[in-house]
């Protein structure tokens, strides 16, 4: 069997600050499969983003292994390195300040190719397939970023990532700064993408209801740690740890007579930065106990479901 496009073996990436080690990934396992959605989804500060920019080699583990087709990538350099570079892209929150004020959207969308030597007419004729490919009018390629909207300028930021045709692209939280009405449009433009390119991607959210239609996959993260991880399908059907089911709780429902059962989520948030041994969510948990004080590992509880919980496990 070939080998997943992403495997993440047990990475860790700290921090060392004043007061000792932020723990923002603390032993992270997973794999994304080639073409294949993996949502990850937390709250604000949980490493989200830490996350994904460890992954693509932004910056350096602290300790574990990240494999790219099954060839381990955690220290490359040199050749190696521009490789990753190449099939590995990111797509920021913010359009805005991940686009360079001065460059208009013909040279932003063409940066990543910049060690190609291309003819201005090869020049163009790039730019122009790529902004076909993600919607934006031909006429736009001399505009600079301020003179659009937050939807077109994330527009440039995917051309910018698809450039070089990778095989990886993380989301980073890529429509959370924009207007509800664009948000689902930039959606299935990513959707489509990976339709006709094929293209595998993390997507980073806050939000389940944004990754809901557009992973295979989902990841729950809390405070450095995977705490559940299934199918879309799965996670929203059986809902098993109990930070996953507050997280769910709180996403609006249209129909408004329906029964508002908003799991509050109380108690005091653990802090990162040198955490104690156990689950890091018992302190705000409703089921907490004794038992929850001692280390917690991400288990496959049924096929495919892995749940951080002694709980869970108890139940099931
Ligand atoms: N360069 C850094 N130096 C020190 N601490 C950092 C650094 N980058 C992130 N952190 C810390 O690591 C933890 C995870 O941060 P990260 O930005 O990955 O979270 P996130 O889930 O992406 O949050 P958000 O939803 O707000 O984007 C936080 O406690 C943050 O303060
Ligand atoms: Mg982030």
């Amino acid at each position: 069997m070939a080998a997943p496009l992403i495997e993440v073996k047990n990475v860790k990436k700290y921090f060392n600050v004043p007061a000792g080690k932020n723990h923002a990934v603390d032993d992270v396992s997973f794999t994304i499969e080639k073409g294949e959605t993996l949502g990850v989804v937390g709250e604000s500060g949980c490493g989200k983003s830490t996350l994904g920019r460890t992954i693509i080699r932004l910056q350096e583990a602290t300790d574990g292994q990240v494999l790219l087709s099954g060839e381990d990538i955690t220290h490359v350099t040199g050749k190696k390195l521009r490789a990753v570079r190449e099939k590995c892209q990111i797509i920021f929150q913010d359009p805005y300040s991940s686009l360079n004020p001065r460059m208009n959207v013909k040279s932003t969308i063409l940066e990543p190719l910049k060690h190609l030597k291309l003819s201005p007419a090869q020049r163009k004729e790039k730019a122009a397939e790529l902004m076909d490919l993600v919607g934006i009018d031909r006429r736009l390629r001399e505009s600079y970023p301020h003179e659009m909207d937050g939807g077109r300028r994330q527009r440039v930021g995917i051309a910018r990532a698809l450039a070089l045709n990778p095989e990886f692209i993380v989301c980073d939280e890529p429509v959370s700064a924009l207007d509800v009405s664009i948000q689902a449009q930039v959606l299935n433009l990513l959707m489509d993408l990976q339709d006709k390119m094929g293209m595998a991607y993390m997507f980073v959210t806050h939000d389940l209801s944004v990754v809901k239609h557009i992973s295979d996959h989902i990841a729950v993260m809390y405070l450095g740690q995977l705490v559940e991880k299934c199918t879309t399908a799965e996670l929203f059907s059986n809902t098993l740890h109990p930070y996953t089911q507050a997280l769910l709780s709180a996403i609006p429902v249209a129909n408004i007579h329906a029964p508002m059962k908003r799991i509050p989520m109380k108690g005091e948030i653990t802090s990162p930065i040198n955490p104690k041994p156990g689950c890091r969510f018992a302190s705000r948990c409703p089921y907490a106990t004794e038992a929850c004080h001692q280390p917690q590992k991400l288990e496959e509880v049924s096929p495919n479901h892995f749940v951080s919980c002694c709980r869970v496990r108890e139940i099931n």
